[in-house]
């Protein structure tokens, strides 16, 4: 651990206390040069420490930072590598060429905003600064694991965020995370093909979480249709983070094709509602008869026709959660 990373974990396991440059250079066996120089480089990253005049430092208990010493203060899983930076295009992009060059199972790409943010169908993700989570997994999924990669998301978001302490929440067939009949995450799984195998080199599963609104609200084009989900939460974005994270690797590391299903089911809130199946060339209105044991979309039309959707896109006709 740097110098640095180790003045943050003390700060984070003080926060709400002020330490004197002192006392940190004491603990850490380090000079008072050496704090003053990582504090300054943390102030910088944007880590809101603030410099109590003859007293010291204080990381204070409402400050907003995500940093990975924060993250891991509310960690259970072992073996992940947290790297997070402060800005990137997308943390997909990030993570791919992360994998490709070699990168293990279970690093993990956040990144405080994003400039180029990506949703699924060429769509932009929004990601602004200091209020959302943006996240992307990197791993290298077994056959069994791989159709069920946005899935374990989709769960790990849902009961993730209500294990942070936030709004209740509900699933959206087939990747959309919903709090207040609005949406509070996206996740883009994207994946490179091992062609010798025929299965999957390296996956990666990117998560963004509206965590608090930002200052001013949602941009207009999605005010509308668009929520957070910890407004008033104590250090959301550590939490919501870590629990996320805990609860999409112990599924996906104890993987169990009808757990998955039952609890991706008990989430989800298409079920009876009236939907349009939006493809290439058509829009159909339907009824959502279930979600089966492959969490695939099952639905009739109104010529009373049953079809199974694998993957695809479908609208609300009446948003009732
Ligand atoms: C969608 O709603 O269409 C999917 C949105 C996925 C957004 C996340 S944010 C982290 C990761 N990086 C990206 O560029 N996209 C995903």
């Amino acid at each position: 651990m740097t110098t640095k990373e180790k003045v943050l974990k003390v700060l984070e396991e003080n926060r709400g206390r002020c330490i004197s440059g002192a006392e940190l250079a004491a603990d850490l066996g380090v000079s008072r040069t050496a704090v003053w120089k990582s504090i300054s480089s943390l102030i910088d990253d944007g880590v809101e420490i603030k410099s109590l005049a003859g007293s010291g430092y204080i990381l204070p208990k409402d400050a907003n930072a995500l940093t990975v010493q924060g993250i891991a203060k509310y960690l259970k899983s072992d073996g992940l590598d947290i790297k997070i930076f402060k800005e990137v295009d997308s943390t997909n992009n990030v993570a791919k060429s992360l994998a490709a060059g070699g990168a293990k199972e279970g690093t993990v790409v956040f990144a405080l905003s994003q400039n180029g943010g990506k949703g699924r169908l060429g769509r932009k993700f929004y990601s602004p600064s200091d209020v959302g989570v943006y996240m992307t997994l990197i791993l290298r999924p077994g056959a069994q694991q791989t159709p069920y990669l946005t899935v374990l998301a989709a769960i790990a978001v849902a009961d993730g965020i209500e294990k942070a302490g936030g709004k209740r929440t509900a699933i959206k067939w087939v990747n959309d995370v919903y709090a207040d009949g609005k949406k509070c995450c996206g996740i883009l799984t994207e994946a490179v093909a091992d062609l010798e195998t025929g299965g999957v080199e390296y996956a990666v599963v990117g998560i963004g979480i509206n965590v608090t609104e930002p200052k001013g609200g949602f941009a207009p084009e999605i005010k509308d249709v668009a929520t957070s989900v910890c407004d008033g939460v104590e250090d959301a974005r550590n939490k919501v983070a870590a629990c996320v994270l805990d609860e999409f690797f112990k599924r996906y590391r104890s993987f169990d094709k009808e757990s998955v299903a039952a609890a991706y089911r008990a989430k989800s809130f298409l079920i009876g509602k009236q939907v349009t199946v939006v493809k290439a060339d058509s829009m159909l209105p339907a009824t959502v008869l279930d979600i089966d044991g492959d969490c695939h979309l099952v639905v009739r039309y109104e010529d009373g026709t049953q079809q199974t959707l694998l993957a695809g896109e479908v609208t609300l006709r009446t948003l009732r959660v």
